[in-house]
């Protein structure tokens, strides 16, 4: 380890570990949440290989479930037909069983990072609905039943349903149909009877996506399927949705009968590029990336006060919950590491997480703790 990394190290041991009775920094997140439910992160393979010592850190102290943000992907994991990557994935499920952690695996049908060939035969014509049935059932089976008994949970199918309730016309819908999901939950309950089964999706609250959503997980469960929860991915905006969407929909999974999980919390503090801004003659202007990337010398104190206090509020409703949710995961560790600082540009600062870019705890932080110990 260098000098300074291990003085940052030896530095953040004597913050986590000397707090004055005031306030909660001796207590972590997975401490004062044990008996609600799992706080967890997102693990890029960085943190996977232990390269960063300050997040590795971190993430021991503060978090008590992990997935892995990438690298369990199908592209990743099955590149070309029969041939399997695991060499990160298996890191991944070790560091999981070393430190105690819950640990759930994202994600064995999505159809985004799905690797082309999966949908199309050798002279690139899509294949046919068995073929892509055996395709989804010998992957399942070969990803699940290597980390039988260690992977706790799997998000089964990711994103398949729209916004306003309608499936999403991926490869996978077009050549198989709807069947495609409860097929996709059978074959997961084959390779592992123990494992909870989960249905991940953004943007749930929204209200078509609700109804579809718990029609899907009521068909299943009607059909004698194994289906332990639905997890709501939370990537929120300082601004939406409001606590009483978040609530109703909470509310309609649970009355499903499943588990509620939130999966990949975090909240951006910059500008959403609208729709109509994106002709070339605008977001090429210096002018338009400038006002859309605006705290790159850091946060200002008042944009900082509101991020912390709606990330508080949501934080409450999921405590106010914890009796439905069984997980609240970041998308995740720190600020530097996370995916908005490339979305929906490219570049960016963002602020989305409760940890900043120097491994530092936000002040929602040592409120969430505060708010544990009092419900
Ligand atoms: O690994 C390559 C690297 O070799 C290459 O040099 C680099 C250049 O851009 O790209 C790297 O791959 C990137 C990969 O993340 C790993 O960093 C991809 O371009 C990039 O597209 C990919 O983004 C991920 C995204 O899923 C893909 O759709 C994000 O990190 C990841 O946070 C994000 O996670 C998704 C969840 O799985 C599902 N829900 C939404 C969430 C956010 O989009």
């Amino acid at each position: 380890m260098k000098k300074m990394e291990l003085l940052s190290v030896l530095c953040l041991v004597a913050l986590t570990a000397c707090g004055t009775p005031d306030d909660n920094r001796d207590t972590s997140l997975k401490e004062a949440l044990k008996s609600k439910f799992w706080i967890g992160t997102a693990l890029n393979v960085g943190h996977i290989f232990q390269r960063d010592p300050r997040a590795d850190l971190l993430i021991k102290h503060q978090f008590s479930a992990i997935v892995a943000e990438n690298c369990m992907k199908s592209m990743y994991l099955q590149p070309h037909p029969g041939e399997f990557f695991f060499d990160e994935a298996d890191r991944f499920v070790e560091y999981g069983e070393k430190n105690n952690m819950w640990i759930t695996g994202h994600t064995l049908i999505w159809h985004s990072q799905a690797p082309a060939w999966f949908f199309v035969d050798e002279t690139g014509a899509d294949v046919s609905r068995e073929v892509l049935i055996e395709r989804m059932r010998s992957h399942i089976h070969t990803v699940v039943g290597r980390y039988k008994g260690r992977i706790k949970g799997w998000d089964v199918v990711n994103e398949a349903i729209m916004e306003d309730g309608s499936w999403r016309k991926s490869k996978f819908y077009e050549i198989i149909g709807e069947d495609f999901i409860p097929l996709a939950f059978r074959f997961a309950h084959e390779a592992d009877p123990e494992a909870e089964l989960y249905y991940n999706d953004y943007n749930e609250w929204h209200a078509g996506k609700r109804a579809t959503v718990t029609r899907l997980v009521r068909d299943m469960k009607a059909a004698g399927l194994r289906v332990d929860g639905v997890g709501m991915q939370g990537h929120i905006g300082m601004d939406y949705p409001s606590i009483e969407e978040y609530q109703a929909a909470i509310d309609d999974y649970a009355a499903a009968g499943v588990k509620v999980m939130v999966t990949e919390l975090d909240m951006s503090a910059l500008p959403r590029p609208q729709q109509g801004m994106d002709g070339a003659n605008i977001t090429d202007t210096v002018a338009f990336r400038a006002a859309m990337n605006p705290y790159t010398a850091g946060l200002p104190q008042d944009v900082s006060d509101r991020w912390n206090k709606r990330m508080g509020e949501v934080f409450k409703l999921f405590l106010d919950n914890s009796d439905k949710i069984s997980r609240v995961t970041l998308w995740g560790v720190t600020d530097g590491g996370s995916w908005l600082n490339n979305f929906p540009m490219p570049g960016r600062t963002d602020y989305a997480l409760p940890f900043d870019r120097n491994y530092e705890a936000k002040p929602v932080v040592n409120d969430i703790i505060k708010m544990a110990k009092t419900k």
